[in-house]
């Protein structure tokens, strides 16, 4: 397979899924991300009163489970306009509530306000951030103080590839951008945030779980 076919598969079946093949994907959310979602919603815990942000939100399956686990408001951003298709077919109800708001755009640029989440959850999409620094300083802007951050990823060094990962194989796995959990530590607390933990399974799916806080900062009396 050449270079350039190699990464227009990488591209349509995941890094910006689309077209017919990418939209039969992830029409109902591919199987292999439910340990994701999982992690990530026992991270979360009770989600009243929560305003939470997706990015790379993909279908939108996550988003519908923070909705229905009684968050307040949710936002998913995501860079392929067939994602937020589906995204929108899927959260139809919630988003005639103003409950959901998506936008097109790229996890460089977040574009909602300062301050405008109390959660941001990332899954299955990380290891497709090549400036994570620059990312994660957006994350950390757009949280309020006291805001939590949970990323399921895959870790590095990636594991063996296997009928379990067959996404590990070239193309896709060469152009995963991973990190050992001690690098996503020093990513994280870098870029501000605090109470970073960082753990990985050491499965075949090498699920990697991530999850820090933006402290929040005295204000001063008087
Ligand atoms: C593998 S899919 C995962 C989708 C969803 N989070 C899930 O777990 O099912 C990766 C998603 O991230 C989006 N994505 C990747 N890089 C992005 C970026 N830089 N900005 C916005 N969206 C991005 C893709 O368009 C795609 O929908």
């Amino acid at each position: 397979m050449s270079a350039g076919l190699g990464q227009r598969l990488v591209d349509g079946l995941a890094r910006r899924p689309g077209g017919v093949l990418g939209r039969l994907a992830y029409r109902n959310g591919p199987k292999a991300h439910e340990p994701s979602f999982k992690a990530i919603r026992d991270a979360l815990g009770p989600l009243e009163d929560e305003r939470v942000l997706e990015i790379g939100c993909g279908p939108g399956v996550l988003l519908e489970r923070v909705l229905d686990g009684g968050a307040t408001s949710a936002a998913g951003l995501d860079h392929s306009p067939d994602m937020l298709a589906l995204c929108m077919a899927r959260n139809r109800e919630a988003i005639a509530e103003e409950r959901l708001q998506l936008k097109l755009g790229d996890t460089a640029t977040i574009p909602w306000p300062t301050e405008s989440f109390t959660a941001a959850i990332s899954a299955n999409m990380f290891f497709f951030i090549y400036d994570p620094a620059a990312v994660l300083a957006e994350l950390h802007r757009v949280l309020a103080p006291g805001g939590r951050l949970v990323i399921a990823t895959i870790s590095g060094p990636l594991p063996r590839a296997s009928l379990r990962n067959w996404w590990l194989y070239p193309p896709m796995g060469p152009s995963l951008n991973v990190h050992t959990d001690e690098e996503m530590h020093a990513l994280l607390t870098d870029a501000r945030f605090t109470g970073v933990d960082v753990t990985s399974d050491g499965g075949a799916l090498a699920l990697q779980l991530a999850h820090a806080t933006k402290t929040a900062t005295a204000r001063r009396s008087g």
